[in-house]
This record gives C-alpha cells, structure tokens and sequence, in this order.
C-alpha cells in the first residue's frame, strides 16, 4: 500500500487533551532522550472527561491524523480518555485506512501490565476523569490481567479543570482533592496502591499524596509508559529505525500559544515556545 504520510524518520508524537500528557513526555524524555518528539495538546477543547465517546473519539483521531501528517510514525495517546474511548477504534478500524504501518499506543494497558507487582492486598483504587472510570476500562483490563485483584473506582471531575486553569495551588484544590480522595478511600479501607489514571494528576501528586494515608502508594503513570515505550521500541526495531534521533522536542497546542508556552515551560523544566495549530 502506498502511504499519503511521509516515510522518513519522524518524531515520536505524544498527544493528549491538554497539560496532562507533558507529564507522561517528561518521563518519556528522560527515559528515551534520543528520540525527536512532537507534543500536540488539544488544550482549546479540554477538558475530554465529560465528553461522548463519539466527540473524544473524533477530536482524538484529528490530533493522530494531524501527527501523521507531520511524519510521526508512532503516536502515544497520553491520555487515558482518549485511550479507554477512542484507541481501539483508531486500532482496529482507522489505521487499516490512514496507513498500517504507524501506531498508536494508549497509557492504560502498560499501567495495568505493572499494577499485578506492585499491590500487596489486591486492593486497587482508581481516580480518572467520568469518562474512564465510566468506561470501565481500568476494570475489565485489570479483570482480564490479574482476576484476583479488586478494583475501587472514583471519578474526579473538578481535577483536570483545576489544572487547566491554572488552579493546583490554590485552595480550591485542596478542597476537591480531600474530598475526592476521602471518597475513594471509603470504599475500601485495604486498599494499598492507587492509580493516577488520568495524565494531569501527576500535577496534583502533592495535594494528593498529603491526603491520602501514608501508606498508600500514589502511582503515577509516566515512568511506567516511558519504559513501556522503551521495551516496545526494543521489540520493534522496524518501528525503531522510522523514530528521528535528535532529542528534540515540537510543542503544539490548540490553544492560544502564548497561553499555553508559559505553564508548559513549568510543567517540562525548561523554556517551551509553542506553536498553535488547528485540527
Ligand atoms: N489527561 C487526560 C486523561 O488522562 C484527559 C483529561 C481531560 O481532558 O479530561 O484522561
């Protein structure tokens, strides 16, 4: 089949619906700093967390299309709504039409290959935005891995507002956390491990890790996709070879650039000029 995307080396394209995903690219980065990268943020559009399945799954395919467009060979989707609502879709039916040669890789199968080793109790909990825990995704991927751990979900829809806004410091945060996390932990009071399953709450870990009990772990998902990544690219040299080395780093947001550049720069420790772009 010949291909409408160019076939030269290419960035790795890490996307998600905004801030989050720069959370799963630092780890990346860190992990894999050879690799060029593109980071697409829908920021313009975010938050996905309330929205359809069919409206996350439109909007996430644009953002792919739009990083295929630019030469990525392999997308992450950092984003665990896009990746419970759209990646099978995309998977299974779209790149069978757009080119089957790239791919597109989500953040919750890697999060649950690695759960099984680190609960002791078998006692999980979740916090995701409404969207993934409706989904059920978490569930059924950890059912199908390890039937012997029990899942605890708990949706937190002020969570990912509070980053794109620029509220995680305040007060109002401190206020939806307490009460989110006291509400998770009262559904089960063994559980031992807790899954930051929606990519902007590493932005929150402080807040979250101080209302949690202590001996709880806080799991976020960066370091664990970042060596998923590593493996799969072990795994596939064919894939390998078509990821650009250069270790650098495009920043592309729907938002208005100027808006997005300075909380980013936070985020990834170093000074971001991004470019706006439009799906
Ligand atoms: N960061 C995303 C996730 O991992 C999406 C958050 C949102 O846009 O609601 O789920």
């Amino acid at each position: 089949m010949t291909t409408k995307y160019s076939t030269k080396p290419a960035p790795i394209g890490v996307f998600d619906s905004g801030f989050g995903g720069l959370s799963i690219l630092r780890e990346i980065r860190k992990t894999l700093p050879q690799y060029d990268y593109i980071f697409l943020g829908d920021n313009a559009r975010a938050p996905y967390g309330n929205r359809s399945y069919q409206l996350v799954y439109e909007f996430t395919l644009q953002a792919v299309k739009h990083l295929f467009e630019q030469g990525c060979h392999l997308v992450i989707l950092a984003c665990n709504t896009a990746s419970a609502k759209a990646l099978r879709s995309i998977q299974q039916r779209d790149l069978a039409n757009l080119d089957p040669s790239r791919r597109v890789l989500g953040v919750i199968r890697p999060t649950v290959e690695q759960i099984g080793k680190i609960t002791t109790t078998r006692k999980v909990g979740i916090f995701g935005t409404p969207g993934t825990v409706q989904s059920l995704s978490y569930d059924i991927e950890i059912a199908k891995m390890h039937p012997d751990i029990k899942v605890f979900s708990h949706a937190c829809p002020m969570w990912v507002p509070l980053v794109e806004n620029r509220e995680s410091d305040g007060p109002g945060a401190d206020y939806f956390i307490k009460k989110d996390v006291e509400a998770l932990m009262a559904q089960c009071s063994e559980i031992d491990s807790v899954i930051l399953g929606c990519t902007h709450y590493p932005l929150l870990y402080d807040k979250i890790k101080k209302y949690a009990p202590t001996d709880v772990k806080i799991i976020e998902q960066g370091p664990i996709v970042a060596q998923s990544l590593k493996d799969y690219l072990e795994r596939h040299p064919e894939m390998e070879q078509r990821c650009s080395k250069g270790g650098t780093c495009i920043y592309s947001t729907t938002e208005d650039a100027s808006r997005f550049s300075p909380l980013a720069s936070i985020f990834v420790n170093h000074t971001v000029n991004a470019q706006h772009v439009i799906l």
